[in-house]
């Protein structure tokens, strides 16, 4: 089977071939892939050489968005059958931890975990795929096209879910009756600021939205470009952060009013860490972007402590999304649908062929948001 990704020895995005998986298990089920999505996961795996091959292994698949249709079950599988539009969750427990154990692998203690196309196991940028039930999720036929964006919103919705379940500690921040966090406009009193506004961090501005938080989402593209046309038809601001220092940046987003709420997607570190004194009282700062270079980033330590100390901020990262992500996601994926109709795939800027992956990883284009792989 044809398969791309990364090979021992080698640098950058490679071809091999592989063997067509099969079920061994009753519990199984082979997917024939259909799309992939690629995020900056991967384009940093390829552009930073970051290989983590299993034993014994000279390569890996890269590629964890994954959009197949099932193509046959083993004997135990219950709810899925053969033409089911599919996707799969991305980690594999460390099978020795009790998150990992209670289906919260995304929490795992050891490290020990694996992930789909970034750690050890083969990813979806191939033929064909096989893996245990409890991993693949239904997708609706209504959301099939659309099946790639379920993991990156299953991110945010993992992130949403520790914004809510840590801001439950404050139950009247104001006074609109559904302050708790359980209900679905919880965000009507809250005001955010997205930091990215590339596929997360704009499918973050739409849950945001759709929640009813009052939200900024700043990048660094012109008021014309396509992200900050899609962050105003998701009803938020959108500040253009470039050519601005980043105090300047900073000053402005805390002048256009500070935040209950920021949601870092972009792993712009200095920018995100010079936001910090923009967060209200009794805040939360949760950060998903994961910054893999090195960087001396320039900012007052004391102003920072003192206003996490002093202001009851909380600073959360979150990684990662378990099953259960999913499939809030796909409930939230129908409401963004219902809200904003179509805008989502305005994401879709770019889409290869499986035998092109070498144009879809060296694609240089000021205008790309989600990169898919046709296979
Ligand atoms: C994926 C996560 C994964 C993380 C770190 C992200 O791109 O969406 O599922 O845990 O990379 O490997
Ligand atoms: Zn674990």
């Amino acid at each position: 089977m044809f398969a791309a990704g990364l090979v021992r020895d080698k640098k950058g995005i490679q071809s091999f071939d592989i063997p067509k998986p099969q079920i061994t298990k009753p519990t199984e089920v082979l997917v024939k892939v259909k799309k992939v999505g690629l995020d900056g996961t991967d384009f940093t795996l390829v552009s930073e050489d970051l290989k983590d091959l299993a034993e014994g292994r000279d390569n890996i698949v890269l590629g964890h968005e994954l959009a197949g249709v099932v193509e046959e079950v083993g004997t135990g599988v219950t709810t899925l059958k053969r033409g089911d539009v599919v996707t799969m969750t991305v980690r594999r427990g460390c099978g020795q931890c009790h998150p990992c154990m209670h289906n919260q692998s995304d929490m795992c203690m050891t490290g020990l975990f694996t992930e789909r196309g970034i750690h050890k196991l083969d990813g979806f940028l191939t033929e064909y795929v096989v893996d245990e039930e409890q991993y693949i999720v239904k997708v609706p036929d209504t959301l099939a096209n659309y099946a790639v964006l379920l993991e990156p919103i299953s991110i945010v919705e993992k992130a949403v879910e520790q914004i809510k379940i840590i801001q439950s500690r404050l139950p009247w921040a104001c006074g609109h009756p559904d302050h708790s966090f359980l209900e679905e406009n919880w965000g009507r009193c809250k005001s955010a600021i997205v930091i990215g506004a590339g596929p997360l961090g704009l499918l973050a501005t739409a849950q945001l939205r759709i929640a009813g938080v009052n939200t900024t989402t700043i990048d660094i593209v012109p008021e014309d470009h396509v992200k900050a046309r899609l962050v105003k038809q998701f009803g938020a601001t959108y500040m253009d952060g470039s050519l601005k220092q980043p105090e300047d940046v900073v000053a402005r987003t805390c002048q256009s009013g500070n935040a209950s709420i920021i949601f870092e997607a972009s792993g712009a570190s200095e920018m995100a860490i010079n936001l910090i004194p923009c967060l209200l009282r009794s805040s939360i700062y949760v950060m998903t972007g994961i910054p893999r270079g090195k960087s001396r980033a320039n900012f007052d330590a004391d102003l920072l402590l003192r206003t996490i100390t002093r202001y009851n901020i909380v600073i959360v990262g979150s990684v990662n999304s378990n099953r259960s992500h999913f499939e809030k996601a796909i409930t939230s994926l129908e409401r963004i649908e219902r809200s904003f109709h179509g805008l989502l795939n305005q994401l879709f800027t770019h889409t290869f062929k499986l035998e092109d992956y070498e144009k879809a990883f060296s694609l240089q284009d000021p205008n790309r948001m989600k990169v898919m792989v046709e296979v």
